[in-house]
């Protein structure tokens, strides 16, 4: 470790102090030893075996010495070579990061940013926040016409975008917790970028839709980025080559993050994305910070978890929606069952009424954090639920429903053969960010102004009816939904877990604990299953095509409107065996796809 600070209670319940990038708090008293290299030829670690079942390429993979799991197979094959040459798991995590900006541009990225989750092997846990933040020049209303109706500025075009953080969160996690040096961690991603790779049919396709709308956007410039010479569209096996995000992605490996955030290409990015109509600053790039948050850390039925505090909402929801559970000894009903989905759609209703009305940066607002934390607040919340009715939720106006726009944040999970692991979920919001890319240097730019409330008390893209803690204010940073979790019990690593799907992804991931916590069942049967997801507004069961239909007739019984949709999230997981400690990391390829690898 390369910073030590003093040391701060591990368990962590309503305090959210943030600290600059090069400190985290490694906070359970003792210096942490370094992470131990680990080489593709070691024996089998002592105490570990190969997990029982079958692999099954490329959704389920089985090792013993690392695992990753990603939604795009180059960007898998990127992090199980960094650990086979001896790199930690946040080595790894960053490599797969920069990989994935380049192979899977709908939602990997460096014009983003997104949280990541590390918990190393001695059990020490910790957060990193490098979500975007608002331009200096951002303010309340910009994203409101003259008569008060928000408009499509905070999702289409530059205006769009938050100032970018991924690249400093990767070279933050880096300094603490790096063992290779930092250009082989992102000398994958330029040769990718540079020599090309091969497109598969799902790339193929989301490639030449967006194509076609960032044409009729008006920026044809970036379309041409994902096309052919010509003009036509790429088909599955047809190379992309990035010139121009490959020559950026070099001088991030040669002169490191602070390439991007001050000298000539910040100057760059900021006069271009200004030009082109957006409000960036060089002062906003060359001010931004990652930041190193304390993690939410709590007990849930003899498991530890660990997930992320504000400004995301997803360890906050993650652990109301777990009291609740306990509380409604959830356990006892049959998984997937209606009486379960019932009771847990409810508790969704009501842990996302308070995530939408009080939570949002904690560097700007301040929340009853004490309070939406404490399993007694969980429990009482419970007491009016109904096991044979639906409650409604208040004030719903009709024609609130979530719009089709694709929630394309992605998610990736990392462990090496010491047992340190990552939990990574990144993200530009929305498929393809502002579909838009800073003219000259192929970095798509992020339309996460969005997810702040841009008009507060009307719904946002995903539907999501926010208040005044999540408005608009210069250099804040936006809530979040994102959720990157990792599971232990009695001191040893179960499972990393998370999920793009905007608000769906605390569910998602909640639904996921409960599977392996409540119900024992492993992560390559829990992942597609089928999903559910209640957000207070509106109100609905969100779920996937796959429910069998009497559960859905017992739920509308019982008063809930149920929709079903193609996909909710895209849970790119791993498992600790409980029985052998061998890893069995799972892709989510029932609904898109990925890559499970392990060693
Ligand atoms: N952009 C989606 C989220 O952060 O929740």
């Amino acid at each position: 470790m390369r910073s030590l600070r003093s040391l701060v209670a591990l368990v962590l319940v309503g305090s959210f102090a943030c600290r600059d990038a090069t400190a985290p708090d490694h906070s359970s008293g003792t210096a942490q030893a370094p992470i131990p290299s680990v080489s593709a030829e070691a024996a089998a670690p002592k105490g570990r075996a190969m997990p029982s079942g079958a692999a099954e390429a490329p959704r389920v993979a089985l090792g013993i010495h690392g695992a990753v799991s990603s939604q795009e197979e180059n960007a898998t094959d990127v992090g199980l070579a960094i650990l086979k040459k001896g790199g930690s798991a946040v080595d790894a995590a960053i490599a797969v990061g920069f990989a994935l900006a380049v192979t899977h541009p709908s939602a990997g990225n460096i014009g983003g940013g997104g949280f990541m989750v590390i918990r190393t092997s001695d059990g020490k846990a910790f957060a990193l926040d490098y979500r975007e933040m608002a331009p200096a020049a951002a303010s309340r209303d910009m994203y409101l016409d003259k008569k008060g109706n928000p408009t499509r500025g905070s999702l289409d075009g530059p205006k769009a975008a938050g100032i970018p953080g991924t690249v400093r969160g990767f070279a933050a996690a880096h300094e603490e917790f790096g063992k290779l040096p930092w250009k082989d961690l992102v000398a994958p991603a330029v040769a990718l970028a540079k020599d090309g790779f091969a497109l598969d049919e799902e790339t193929a396709g989301d490639l030449a839709r967006v194509t076609k709308k960032m044409r009729d956007l008006g920026y044809a410039d970036t379309a041409k980025l994902f096309e052919k010479a010509d003009g036509s569209a790429l088909a599955k096996g047809d190379k992309l080559v990035q010139p121009e995000l490959a020559k950026v992605l070099q001088t991030i490996a040669d002169q490191g993050a602070d390439a991007f955030y001050t000298g000539a290409l910040a100057e760059k990015m900021a006069t271009e994305v200004e030009k082109a109509g957006g409000i960036w600053k060089a002062s906003d790039l060359s001010s931004y910070k990652a930041k190193w948050r304390d993690p939410i850390v709590f007990q849930y039925r003899g498991h530890e978890i660990v997930t992320m505090p504000p400004p995301s909402a997803g360890g906050v929801v993650l652990k109301q929606l777990l009291a609740m559970s306990q509380a409604l000894q959830l356990d006892k009903q049959p998984w997937r069952g209606a009486e379960e989905v019932h009771l847990f759609s409810e508790a969704m209703r009501r842990a996302y009424a308070d995530r939408n009305l009080l939570l949002g940066d904690p560097d700007f607002v301040k929340m009853p954090l004490e309070k939406l934390l404490d399993p007694a607040y969980a429990t009482e919340r419970t007491k009016n639920i109904d096991p044979a009715h639906a409650t409604p939720s208040k004030d719903v106006s009709a024609g609130l429903p979530a719009k089709p726009e694709s929630p394309q944040t992605t998610h990736y999970s990392v462990v090496d053969e010491a047992g340190n692991a990552v939990a990574n979920t990144y993200t530009l919001n929305t498929g393809y960010g502002a579909k838009v890319a800073i003219a000259g240097t192929g970095v798509l730019l992020n339309n996460e102004m969005d997810d702040f409330a841009t008009a507060p008390g009307k719904p946002n893209v995903f539907g999501l009816v926010q208040g005044e803690a999540n408005k608009i204010e210069p250099n804040k940073r936006m809530l979040s939904s994102m959720t990157p979790t990792i599971v232990s019990k009695d001191g040893e690593l179960r499972a990393v877990l998370g999920s793009p799907g905007g608000p769906t992804i605390t569910t998602t991931v909640a639904q996921l604990t409960r599977a392996l916590v409540d119900y024992q069942v492993p992560l390559d049967k829990a992942v597609p299953a089928f999903r559910a997801h209640h957000q207070w507004m509106p109100d609905e069961i969100i779920t996937e095509q796959s429910i069998p239909n009497e559960v859905v007739a017992e739920l509308e019984k019982k008063g809930h409107k149920v929709s079903r949709r193609e996909r909710i999230g895209h849970a790119n997981c791993i498992e600790v065996d409980p029985k052998t400690r061998g890893f069995r990391a799972v892709a989510d390829t029932s609904r898109a796809n990925g890559k499970a690898a392990a060693y």
